[in-house]
């Protein structure tokens, strides 16, 4: 199982919080076939000297799940499911429940990414109750939140971000199970992305509801920035204080790209280290 406290960023050091070692999580969508496990070995290849320094997770499509896993094993890559269902068994065709990602595997579930809650009409309450199976199975729940271009454009992110942790997140959980990924949806897929002051109170926010259920356990969440991260801006946004690792989706299928953001976190958290 992966661990989450023992680097340090930036952003973190800046707001005098404990360290959260940084999280780089690679969302392969609905793209890779077996030939592609080969990226997984690049990736492995590319990162295992930085494993202490930075946790590396991949999502791949759920076809992969289990030889992903036996490939990124002796790596340190922890595999995800990119969905699983809110129920556990039964008469529901289609669907892969916590426990047969975590059967194959998985050691992470990404949940309530905006093109489930837009293209299969997810709510909320489902992601809450996905998240609490997910956590049954031992998998660590990766629960995405963010606005709308309308949203932001009323002024409404912080509104919008509260209403999605308060009904999405469940709070029955340990806080260690937790990661939270902030995806604003225009920003994904679409090249632009938020002023790094946007991301910054975005994440103060999240942090300050973690706090506010969690108390000092809700300090060591981590609180992924996600939406148009590539090699050339991971830096940047990784500095920026509450960021502690990012979720990538285009820039993860490129092994070369993805390692070297995850060489970016690890740096900056040695470098925090050292001081
Ligand atoms: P993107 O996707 O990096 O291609 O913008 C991010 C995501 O959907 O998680």
């Amino acid at each position: 199982m992966l661990r989450f406290a023992l680097g340090l960023n930036a952003g973190d050091q800046q707001q005098g919080s404990a360290g959260i070692r940084p999280l780089i999580a690679g969302n392969w969508k609905m793209n890779g076939i077996s030939a592609s496990l080969a990226n997984v070995r690049e990736i492995g290849m590319k990162t295992e000297p930085i494993a202490d320094a930075v946790d590396v997770i991949v999502f791949p499509p759920a076809t992969l799940l289990e030889s992903a896993a036996a490939v990124g094993l002796p790596y340190r890559i922890a595999i995800g499911g990119q969905d699983c269902s809110s129920e556990t068994d039964g008469a529901f065709t289609g669907e892969l429940s916590a426990e047969m990602l975590s059967d194959a595997g998985a050691t992470f579930a990404l949940l309530g990414h905006s093109e489930r809650r837009r293209r299969h009409c997810e709510t909320d309450e489902n992601i809450r109750q996905k998240a609490i199976r997910a956590i049954d199975a031992n998998l660590k729940a990766v629960i995405c939140v963010g606005e709308s271009l309308d949203e932001k454009a009323a002024g409404d992110t912080l509104t919008v971000l509260s209403k999605q942790i308060l009904h999405a997140v469940p709070r029955t959980v340990n806080s260690s199970d937790l990661v939270i990924a902030y995806e604003p949806v225009w920003a994904i897929g679409t090249g632009r992305r938020p002023e790094d002051q946007e991301i910054s109170e975005a994440h103060a926010h999240i942090r300050g509801q973690m706090e506010a259920v969690w108390g000092e356990g809700g300090r060591q969440i981590p609180i992924l920035y996600g939406g148009s991260v590539d090699s050339k801006n991971a830096k940047t946004i990784l500095r920026l204080p509450n960021v502690n690792g990012l979720l990538i989706g285009a820039a993860s299928l490129d092994a070369a790209h993805f390692s070297a953001i995850c060489s970016d976190a690890a740096g900056l958290a040695s470098a925090n280290l050292s001081i």
